[in-house]
């Protein structure tokens, strides 16, 4: 190591020993205490106003008496009045198939896969942010407050595990948003998946204790607003926040992790009559809104934005990869605010007429069934200075969520070719789930899109010449015996797949939300059979002792998959959920009374 090197390090190294004092110095009883400012008068008389109105009373807190470096002035309102909406769930709910003992056991077999996983956090990882399924370990990435414990109260309340629920409030009422385990945190992420599921827990069972919890963890969030344009940071810091240091919006983000926080903090303003949540997040729709026209693609915002100058410049289009939350907040977010919000109307019908024109594709299959999936478009520009589009038709397995989109909009908008489309496309991901040797689908998969959507019969010849061309293009120089038959054995991949570019399963819940949702709009029955299906492929294949794991490759075989010790807290909050709902009757959470959030907590409409 050359002397320069060593100095540098020595700097380093001494740096970071100067900065654990720091941290020492600052820690006050916990090491991670977050610092708290000197109390405002402003802030003290909210609190007493907040008293009054809730009959709550929120200790004091870093977060709600930190005071803004960014106050707003003119705050918008939430809407209280709301209009008559039609029904949105068929009506239709007497048929026979649905009430039988069949429904029953398929519910009970989810409910006890999910007491399962219950059972061991309880045992091995009470209180943190979640459980490893295989080694048994807890884990803490989600600011270490207990992920676990509020993504899954409402869960625990709808399954009917009321002894349970109790035991989980009591421990989530010690919960102190002030300290922390893992001050790097993701704010989209905590808003979804903890107010979220505080939120909806609240909404079911009336509990006053948690509406206490949701405003402190909903001051928290918002700090991480108080920027000169207002627009949140999303992977934030806890520590440089509670001090008060200057906080800019990020210049490279997720366009979707920005945009969705508009339900959980309407709700919030809902039941605490306070109106800073809702217009915190109204600004960001409202800028969303304003440049929706004015991208590469327009309809469409870009994966990534930069929210410090409110730029939407990206060439990749889709509403599946990185993020998809913020497509299914736009018309949750109009039933929520009783449909006094036409911005969201707006934005959803630009939106849909966009993908439906650039995104979706029509797979071609051997049983010439019509179906839809959703790809990704880049744009960009021939050499003279057109913009041009290209469509990828790559599908994740977050896409499938569009059936859903389409079926919730077409109910409450009443645009009848929108429930076409839904159709198709929940038709389309539960066409990649069955033709998987296993039934489940990849994360990630190619297929092989028809040049029509009204035409599009199966040439074999045809998708083993795409299959070629995609191993070629992935490694240019193939040897000179390669023969494709061989090559499409080896992957495993099924008759209309050219690619698994990733074959993981993580359990996730996409699919099934869209299933849940079309299901329960048009009552078709045959989506009984399928959610069945693929709960069972799901459970029988990732199932440890701790609980279960998320598949490295779907394409095993024989009995045996691979599996990861590691499994995303939408599982049992989200995934199960729903596989839960789906095999209920149908008043057990009416989507004529609730919107679901990204993360699958369902909301009380006003
Ligand atoms: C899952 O396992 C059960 C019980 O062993 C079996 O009856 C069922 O057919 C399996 N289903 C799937 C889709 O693998």
């Amino acid at each position: 190591m050359s002397r320069a090197r060593r100095q540098i390090l020595g700097a380093f190294f001494g740096a970071i020993v100067l900065f654990l004092f720091y941290l020492h110095y600052h820690a006050k009883n916990d090491q991670f205490l977050l610092s708290r400012p000197a109390s405002s008068p402003q802030s003290e008389a909210q609190q007493d106003k907040n008293q009054a109105s809730n009959g709550v009373s929120p200790k004091q807190s870093v977060w709600r008496d930190l005071p803004l470096r960014y106050p707003v002035t003119d705050m918008q309102k939430v809407p209280v009045k709301s209009r008559n909406f039609p029904r949105i769930q068929t009506a239709d709910q007497e048929s026979p198939y649905l009430r039988t003992e069949v429904q029953r056991k398929r519910q009970s077999a989810v409910k006890e896969s999910f007491q399962r996983c219950w059972r061991s956090y309880r045992s091995l990882a009470w209180g943190a942010d979640g459980l490893t399924p295989i080694s048994g370990l807890p884990t803490n990435d989600r600011g270490g407050w207990g992920a676990r414990l509020l993504d899954s109260l409402d869960t625990l309340w709808i399954m009917e595990m009321y002894e349970e629920f109790e035991e989980a409030v009591t421990a989530i009422m010690e919960i102190n948003f002030d300290v922390t385990s893992s001050p790097e945190v993701n704010t989209h992420d905590l808003n979804i998946r903890l107010l979220g599921g505080l939120l909806a827990a609240y909404d079911l069972s009336d509990d006053p204790r948690l509406m206490v919890k949701c405003v402190e963890l909903g001051d928290m969030l918002y700090a991480a607003f108080d920027t000169p344009n207002r627009m949140p940071i999303i992977h934030w810091n806890l520590h440089k926040a509670s001090r008060r240091e200057e906080q800019l919006a990020e210049e490279n983000v997720l366009a979707a992790e920005l945009g969705s926080f508009s339900l959980e903090f309407t709700r919030l303003s809902q039941i605490t009559g306070d109106p800073k949540y809702f217009d915190a997040a109204q600004r960001v729709m409202d800028s969303f809104d304003l440049r929706q026209r004015s991208t590469k693609l327009p309809g469409l915002w870009p994966e990534y934005m930069n929210a410090r100058e409110q730029l939407f410049e990206g060439d990749e289009y889709t509403l599946g990869a990185a993020g998809n939350s913020f497509y299914k907040t736009l018309p949750q977010a109009y039933a929520l605010t009783g449909g006094q919000m036409p911005i969201n109307r707006r934005m959803y019908e630009s939106l849909t007429l966009a993908t439906a024109g650039h995104n979706l594709f029509r797979p071609m299959n051997p049983n010439e069934e019509d179906m839809l999936l959703l790809g990704t478009v880049r744009v960009f520009m021939t050499q003279n200075g057109k913009s041009r589009t290209h469509l990828q038709s790559q599908v994740h397995y977050q896409s499938c969520f569009a059936g859903g989109l389409f079926a919730l909009g077409g109910a409450l908008f009443n645009i009848p070719a929108h429930k076409r489309i839904a159709h198709k496309l929940v038709d389309g991901c539960i066409w990649a789930h069955k033709t998987m040797s296993h039934g489940i689908m990849p994360k990630v998969f190619d297929a092989v899109p028809c040049a029509s959507q009204v035409h599009c019969p199966w040439n074999e010849w045809h998708w083993k010449q795409e299959a070629w061309k995609k191993a070629n293009s992935l490694k240019p120089e193939l040897a000179s015996d390669f023969n494709i038959d061989t090559f499409i054995k080896d992957h495993h991949l099924p008759k209309g797949f050219i690619d698994i570019p990733d074959t993981v399963s993580e359990l996730r819940p996409e699919l099934i939300e869209s299933i849940f949702v079309l299901y329960r709009i048009t009552g078709r029955e045959d989506l009984l059979d399928e959610a069945w299906r693929i709960f069972q492929s799901f459970n029988n294949a990732s199932a440890t002792n701790y609980g279960n794991a998320a598949i490295v490759d779907v394409t095993f075989e024989g009995g045996n998959p691979i599996l990861s010790d590691s499994v995303d807290t939408f599982w049992m909050s989200e995934t199960l959920r729903y596989f839960y709902l789906m095999f209920g009757p149908c008043d057990l959470v009416s989507l004529d009374d609730f919107v679901f959030n990204a993360a699958g907590h369902p909301l009380r409409r006003p």
